[in-house]
């Protein structure tokens, strides 16, 4: 298999379950980049293809400090299609989590802030992104030392329905990952709008301030049953939280779209008293640790004494794809 634009591939960085990560150089500059490139088992999927292509696009559209930068997008000689993107130094939010240090309320909510950024470059587009969630967002040191969260990933993101009246959207879809899913994106996803997006970033700020997620149960449908009935657990048990952003949380994760904030700009406006920034450096140290740690057991599956197979918690934290088209 061979690339187009002079890519020469060093290494696999990582691989998900649409894409392998590459780190590769580009032979007219030097440069060395991450290359987004489809598994070749999803080749036979023409939807998913697509849609893969989609998401390129969809990005490279985008031009903002609070996501990748796209160079370029292409097509191997074997058909699978690439996005060629900057290659970020850091670590993924997912691995920040796993590392056993707790972040402080104000390195959570300024990582928050900054993923209400590039949400809300996508929000500006008329994108949905659908799947918030830790390892889609990117913890990245810029070339100039500083710290940013990027948002990665808009390989299920969709235009908002207020845009996309007239399209053809099916109802029988489920699409997410279960324990960031807002009530309304499990009961049908074709039609989440900006509200699903402040909803899962809620979960995301619930769980870098707890290590917890608020709806976690030990099946995917258990989960989901948890998010469409019961009530978020009280964040008090976590300790020493401002009220103020205890109340902040709770709106995101409000069941009626109608109740949470109306816009993520007004959410990051909300976490702002909350935000000032502290000295950076250990942060850092500690994800690049956990990055070079990162367990393998993503896709560990438990079986009970009866033999049902059940999906284990981790397995939760993957995209979610039921369904026909959206
Ligand atoms: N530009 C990049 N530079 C460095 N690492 C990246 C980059 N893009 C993605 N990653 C890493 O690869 C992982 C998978 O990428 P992602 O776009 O989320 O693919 P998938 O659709 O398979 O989940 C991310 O969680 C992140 O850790
Ligand atoms: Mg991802």
């Amino acid at each position: 298999m061979s690339f187009g634009d002079g890519i020469r591939v060093d290494k696999v960085i990582g691989t998900g379950a649409m894409a392998v990560l590459l780190r590769a150089t580009l032979d007219a500059t030097g440069e060395t980049v991450a290359v987004k490139l489809l598994l070749p088992r999803h080749m036979s999927n023409p939807e998913v293809a697509e849609r893969f292509v989609r998401e390129g696009e969809t990005m490279a559209s985008f031009a903002s400090p609070y996501l990748p930068k796209i160079l370029s997008l292409g097509t191997t000689d074997s058909g699978q299609p690439y996005i060629v993107m900057e290659l970020l130094k850091g670590a993924d939010l997912e691995d920040v989590l796993r590392s056993p240090r707790r972040l402080s309320v104000r390195e959570a909510v300024a990582y928050l802030r900054d993923a209400c950024e590039g949400v809300a470059v996508a929000h500006d587009h008329g994108v949905v992104h659908r799947d918030i969630k830790p390892s889609n967002l990117f913890l990245a040191e810029e070339a100039d030392g500083t710290e940013r969260v990027k948002l990665l990933d808009f390989g299920i993101a969709k235009l908002s329905p207020g845009l996309a009246r007239g399209k053809r959207t099916s109802t029988q879809l489920v699409l997410g990952t279960s324990q960031y899913m807002s009530p309304e994106q499990i009961q049908c996803s074709a039609n989440v709008d900006v509200g699903a997006d402040i909803w899962a970033l809620g979960v995301v700020l619930f769980e870098l301030m707890t290590k917890r997620v608020p709806f976690e149960a030990p099946t995917a449908l258990a989960t989901m049953q948890a998010i469409l009935r019961e009530r978020p657990p009280r964040i008090s048990c976590a300790g020493e939280l401002p009220p103020g952003l205890v109340a902040v949380i709770d709106r995101c994760l409000e069941k009626d779209t109608r109740d949470r904030f109306p816009s993520v700009r007004e959410l990051s406006r909300a976490l702002a008293p909350y935000a000032e920034r502290e000295a950076t450096g250990p942060v850092f140290a500690v994800a690049m640790k956990a990055a070079r740690t990162r367990s393998s057991d993503a896709h560990r599956r438990v079986t009970p004494r009866d033999g049902t197979p059940v999906v284990a918690r981790e397995d939760q934290r993957s995209t979610l794809r039921y369904g026909r088209r959206s």
